[in-house]
């Protein structure tokens, strides 16, 4: 049966204010600041909305408010075309909200404030929800852990794409609940004590699971899979980088599009490397933050224009059928706790 949803997002909802300055001052200074944005963030919040940017039936789930952060991520979120109904009201809820500072150079300093920010709980998911998503997307940096939700996503038989970076036991616990786990090199080799991002897959890989992957940044990742669990490298698309801030969130996304849309992880992994190209060169530095997602026709054009046959047909002609999915066999929109006080029961 299709489902509504392509990809369910909870986790780490973030906005972030960034400042330009020339260069960091010492303290007790006064530095004009020669620009400043304010962006989406968070590792979950941005792979759903590079999800909702690919083209993706995409839905999140969070506990908000009515304050100004909360109704902006929200709303960048909407306008990304994902389904925001299912978010919680919550009054004293709402998304982290970060002060990032950057210098001329590049380099930045980031000033983090959790304190909106409230965990979603298994029963802010009713088990309806989660069935109407063919793929449910969860993150992991600090505690509390997800870890609840995944057990009842897992109990319903719904594949879990995990995006874990805290260093933690209930991080690992987590990882073992995935079906597609998806970890930068840091997690990868750390939890498996090699410095080496192969070793480490296939470390991690050791959990079976329908794939494993490590990303490595401007290296590209190590992935294994279920079906041939030799970890294979797959290279970064080398292009022009102006910004790879969020380019991990925007493979996430990706990611897990393609394989909700039923692509091989190979397949996957071409598809989300090339979104996270396109996220790195962010339109030649004139795109910023969520505006630098890509579409699915950005990705399309990126890859006829880099890949190589036979690669080449066969994919594309995949990635043909992936943007026309059939239309939901679902009966009826779920109503998420928006529409519905009783969301429990509806
Ligand atoms: N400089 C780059 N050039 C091309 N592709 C890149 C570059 N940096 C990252 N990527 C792509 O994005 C993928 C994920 O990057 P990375 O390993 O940095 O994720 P991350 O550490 O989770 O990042 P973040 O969470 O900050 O977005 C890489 O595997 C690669 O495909
Ligand atoms: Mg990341």
């Amino acid at each position: 049966m299709n489902k509504l949803y392509d990809v369910l997002g909870a986790g780490i909802a973030a906005v972030d204010d960034l400042i330009y300055v020339s260069d960091f001052p010492p303290v007790d200074c006064k530095v004009p600041v020669h620009g400043s944005i304010r962006q989406g963030g968070g590792p979950a919040c941005t792979a759903i909305a590079a999800t909702g940017s690919l083209g993706g039936r995409a839905a999140y789930v969070a506990r908000f408010g009515e304050d100004e952060l909360s109704k902006y991520i929200a709303s960048a979120l909407e306008s990304r075309g994902v389904d925001i109904s299912h978010i919680v009201d919550d009054p004293a809820g709402g998304p982290y909200h970060s002060i990032i500072v950057v210098d001329g150079s590049g380099h930045r300093n980031v000033f983090y404030d959790p304190a909106l920010y409230r965990v979603v709980a298994a029963h802010d998911l009713p088990d309806m929800l989660i069935r109407s998503a063919t793929l449910v997307l969860l993150d992991h940096i600090t505690e509390p852990s997800l870890t609840a939700v995944a057990e009842k996503v897992h109990s319903l038989g719904v594949p879990i794409l995990g995006d874990i970076e805290g260093r933690s036991e209930s991080a690992i616990n987590l990882a073992a609940l995935t079906d597609y786990l998806i970890v930068p090199k840091a997690f990868a080799t750390w939890t498996s004590g090699t410095p080496d991002p192969r070793d480490a897959c296939a470390f991690l890989a050791g959990t079976h699971r329908l794939a494993t992957v490590v990303t490595d940044g401007a290296e590209g990742c190590y992935f294994s899979t279920k079906t041939d669990p030799a970890v294979r490298h797959f290279p970064a698309f080398k292009v022009d980088v102006f910004d790879t801030n969020g380019c991990g969130d925007t493979f996430h996304g990706a990611f897990a599009l393609a394989v909700a849309r039923n692509l091989a992880v190979g397949e996957a992994i071409v598809f989300a490397s090339a979104a996270a190209a396109l996220k790195a060169m962010a339109a030649g530095g004139q795109r910023r933050g969520w505006n630098a997602l890509p579409t699915f026709d950005e990705v399309l054009q990126f890859l006829q224009a880099t890949l190589k046959e036979p690669e080449k047909s066969s994919l594309l002609e995949k990635l043909g059928d992936l943007r026309n999915p059939a239309q939901s066999t679902d009966s009826g929109v779920w109503r998420g706790p928006r529409h519905c006080p009783n969301h429990g029961g509806c």
